[in-house]
């Protein structure tokens, strides 16, 4: 991957400042609003990177801890087999003092993401990635290692799956409990909340170092990209590999419940956005989605033949 050029990452960090303040985000190209963080392309409207802006760091050693733990995790999944897209970490003091950190990974082609791939494609035919996503997940989950396999993370080039998301690595420690400390993600949820979720949220990241909690979730979320065809394929992909089978059922009734919460953190962190800027007068430092893609989704029917409804 080309490097940035020297002084490009202040000038990101000036366009997400301005975005942040006037919440306005048509000055980005955004490549993909995820859960957690957005892909910003750059440069704007020509973009050849993408940019993922980690929260602001309450000090240089947690920052430094965040790093080294990416780099892990992406020398991990290597070792496991599992491809990971070029990714390089880039820090950035602002002038204020925050700490910042930026993944930089080359723009991707559209049509190669995942849900792309699979919208394209006919589900009666089934497609080679979503063997190559379950294996990927079997190959790396080993306890100390999870993954989000969800489709949104893939993508499909030269015949084979590359995971896109590594901005929360899945590492945990004998115990099983993550490496990861989410107290920088949290910040973007309204103090007593964040206080609450915690342990919550603790808890929540160790599911994905299951392979049957990871190849669910892969499963249930087609459903939020309106790749409902393509659930049974997951399924059936999956469970000889699982003893415990995923059920069309279950995907649908998880998918439901997960949908319900992330409605609900997506209306939290507007809530604390609103409250900084309007009440505190400080900067939110999170840019939020105009609407989560599970609110454009929060009810569906089973699915469980391909290409059709149950
Ligand atoms: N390198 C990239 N090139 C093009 N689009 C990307 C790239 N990385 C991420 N995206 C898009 O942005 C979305 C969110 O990025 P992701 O890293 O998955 O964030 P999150 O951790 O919030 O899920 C992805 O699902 C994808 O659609
Ligand atoms: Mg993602």
């Amino acid at each position: 991957m080309e490097a940035l050029p020297d002084g490009e990452l202040e000038c990101v960090e000036g366009a997400v400042v301005h975005a942040l303040d006037t919440n306005d985000h048509r000055g980005l190209t955004i490549l993909g609003y995820g859960e957690v963080s957005v892909a910003i392309g750059w440069p704007t409207g020509a973009p050849r990177w993408a940019l993922k802006r980690l929260p602001p760091f309450p000090d240089r050693a947690a920052r430094r801890r965040h790093i080294e733990l990416i780099r892990r995790y992406i020398d991990h999944l290597t070792a496991a087999g599992v491809g990971v897209v070029d990714t390089e970490i880039a820090t950035l003091e602002r002038d204020d003092g925050a700490l910042l950190a930026y993944l930089v990974q080359p723009a991707l082609d559209p049509a190669t993401l995942a849900p792309a791939v699979l919208a394209a494609a006919d589900p009666a035919h089934g497609h080679p990635l979503v063997d190559a996503v379950v294996d990927a997940v079997l190959a790396c989950t080993d306890g100390r290692c999870g993954i989000d396999a969800q489709m949104t993370n893939w993508v499909w080039s030269d015949g084979r799956v590359s995971n896109l998301d590594v901005n929360t690595p899945f590492l945990y420690d004998a115990e099983g409990r993550p490496e990861l400390d989410v107290g920088v993600f949290l910040a973007a949820l309204p103090a007593p909340v964040r206080r609450a979720q915690r342990r919550a949220t603790a808890g929540i990241v160790a599911r994905w170092r299951r392979p049957r909690w990871a190849l669910l979730d892969c499963a249930m979320n087609l459903y939020k990209d309106g790749l409902d065809a393509w659930v049974p394929l997951v399924i059936a992909a999956a469970n000889p590999h699982l003893d415990e089978p995923l059920d069309p059922d279950e995907v649908a009734r998880r998918y439901e419940s997960e949908a319900k919460l992330w409605v609900t953190m997506h209306r939290l962190e507007r809530l604390e956005r609103w409250w900084r800027r309007r009440i505190r007068r400080q900067r939110y430092e999170f840019l939020l989605s105009p609407d989560t893609h599970y609110a454009r989704r929060r009810h569906v029917r089973p699915t469980s033949h391909p290409g059709g409804s149950a």
